[in-house]
């Protein structure tokens, strides 16, 4: 297939679009949030029609913020632990092992299904993907020849609204049992946010998709192991980043976080140590 062919993903595979132009369209903002240049470069480079996907400037921003944010969580665990093992789950076309540079004692791995796989080593440099793995996620296999032996941090994101809750419970609890010790971390899913993700219009492509019930009260996961206990919430309402949205997006996020029940409706990291 050629570089410059655009992948034909059935639907859950296809919400890799939405993420991967969602940060294009930030990276081309004059303040970007994130500021993936990669994204932004593959997108050109496929010429890939992004209008159809009607991706708000608002949701392009979110989507840029919370990978910022998620960066931020691995970029820190991997400077407490240089021989750590990083995962991203549900990576799509991410680039993400580019934007956060693991060190050189560390491993990283993206894992998606076989055929966004495919397309990443197809269409993305070999250095934005150290390692990768061509699974099902909810296929217990898939973990087993991966150091057991370091420390873990685990990202997922725009993941978990793919997965049954108790996929999700599956999957959390084999990482726990592989690893000796890590943190695990995903934008957060209020019952609202799935609510309003299977009715609005920008997210149209995913809806039928859409699998998780979300959860209100960030401890909600430490139901899920015993040994999973929420290290932090971010609020991303409450971020610094937030000073660089346009005017309006700005104001109304700065509304939003005099309310930590608001906030919580809206966009969300949240990070799990065990
Ligand atoms: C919204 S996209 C996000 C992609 C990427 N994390 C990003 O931010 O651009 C969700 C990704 O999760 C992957 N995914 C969903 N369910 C999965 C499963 N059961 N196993 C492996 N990958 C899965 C999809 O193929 C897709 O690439």
């Amino acid at each position: 297939m050629s570089e410059h062919m655009v992948p034909n993903f059935p639907p859950v595979q296809a919400s890799l679009w939405l993420t991967l132009c969602g940060r294009a369209l930030d990276n081309r903002l004059p303040q970007p949030i994130l500021g993936d240049e990669m994204a932004d470069e593959l997108v050109r480079k496929l010429d890939y029609d992004y209008r159809k996907l009607n991706i708000p400037a608002s949701s392009a921003i979110y989507i840029a913020h919370r990978a910022r944010k998620l960066d931020e969580i691995a970029r820190g665990f991997f400077a407490k632990h240089p021989n750590a093992v990083g995962l991203d789950l549900g990576a799509g076309l991410d680039s993400r092992a580019l934007r956060i540079a693991p060190p050189p004692g560390a491993d990283w791995y993206d894992v998606d299904f076989p055929d966004v796989i495919e397309a990443r080593r197809r269409l993305l440099p070999a250095t934005a993907t150290p390692h990768d793995i061509a699974a099902d996620l909810t296929d217990p296999a898939w973990l087993a020849d991966l150091p057991s032996d370091r420390p873990v941090v685990t990202v997922a994101d725009g993941l978990i609204a793919f997965l049954a809750e108790e996929e999700m419970i599956s999957l959390v609890n084999r990482i726990i049992d592989h690893f000796p010790s890590g943190e695990i971390a995903f934008n957060g899913y209020s019952t609202f946010a799935v609510w309003a993700q299977k009715r609005f219009a920008g997210a149209s492509t995913i809806k039928d998709v859409t699998k998780f019930p979300g959860f209100d009260d960030p401890r909600t996961p430490e139901r899920w192991n015993p040994k999973l206990k929420l290290a932090r919430e971010i609020l991303c309402t409450r971020e610094p980043e937030v000073a660089r949205f346009p005017l309006g997006l700005r104001l109304a996020n700065r509304l939003s976080a005099l309310s930590e029940g608001l906030s919580r409706r809206g966009n969300v990291v949240l990070v799990y140590r065990f």
